[in-house]
């Protein structure tokens, strides 16, 4: 499927799916969307309750939320073990035309955004002391995660318009099953629908305020 790179309002890029009318990140902004959705309402939250946390990525993609989960870690001396599952990984070349590594926020830490991308997939891999990183090229559907394991899930799918096979129950109960009690689920999506199906599975789900450009996203807790 064609990927075109294209700007965001932030001044940060992102991928736009022409076929599919949909983007890697809200056309607000990239990284304020991620920095919103996966680190403020998920990371710095889940870390008041501990500083190791595993934490699984669905749709690792540009390695933006990684990344800036590891710039979070570092500062807060966190100790992260992170799992991202991505069915189509990106280009070098389109990795590069991001420039993610010359974000503010990223700058000082390109080297280790680099090796997100450079390391094997499969392998869990030590990217610093702080960070271990297991990258899975899988299709959700075909993802089977150890049960119990997980303390935080950032739900980044496409939204349910263009792949609402990626946001059906069976898919939540897998992620439910693989989280520990008292372990959240964040995702920039706040349909009903997802809200209902997220209840249905036995979560706790909370709408919260989105990122600037949208109203509402969804927490849920198991
Ligand atoms: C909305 S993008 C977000 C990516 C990433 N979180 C980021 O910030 O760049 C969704 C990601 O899910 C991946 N994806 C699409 N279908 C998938 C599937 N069936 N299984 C696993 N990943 C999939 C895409 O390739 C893409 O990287």
């Amino acid at each position: 499927m064609k990927r075109e790179i294209v700007t965001t309002k932030d001044g940060s890029k992102t991928i736009h799916l022409p076929d599919w009318q949909e983007n890697y990140h809200s056309h607000h902004g990239a990284v304020q969307e991620a920095l919103h959705v996966f680190i403020q309402s998920g990371l710095v939250r889940q870390a008041l309750r501990n500083s190791s946390l595993s934490i699984l990525e669905v749709g690792f993609g540009t390695g933006l939320n990684a990344i800036l989960t590891y710039v979070h870690a570092l500062k807060n001396r966190l100790h992260i073990r992170y799992e991202g599952v991505e069915a189509y990984p990106l280009g070098l070349d389109e990795i590069n035309e991001l420039a993610y590594a010359d974000l503010k926020e990223v700058a000082q830490y390109s080297e280790v955004y680099h090796l997100l991308h450079s390391s094997v997939w499969e392998k869990q891999v030590s990217i610093t002391p702080e960070f271990e990183l297991l990258k899975r090229k899988v299709m959700l559907a075909e993802y089977t995660p150890e049960a119990g394991v997980f303390d935080l899930v950032y739900f980044d799918a496409f939204g349910p318009r263009v792949q609402p096979e990626l946001w059906e129950v069976s898919i939540f109960e897998m992620i439910y099953n693989a989280m520990r009690p008292g372990a959240i689920f964040v995702t920039y999506c706040a349909k009903g629908q997802v809200r209902r199906d997220l209840i249905t599975v036995g979560f706790h789900v909370e709408k919260i305020p989105g990122p600037p450009g949208k109203r509402e996203m969804l927490r849920a807790t198991k």
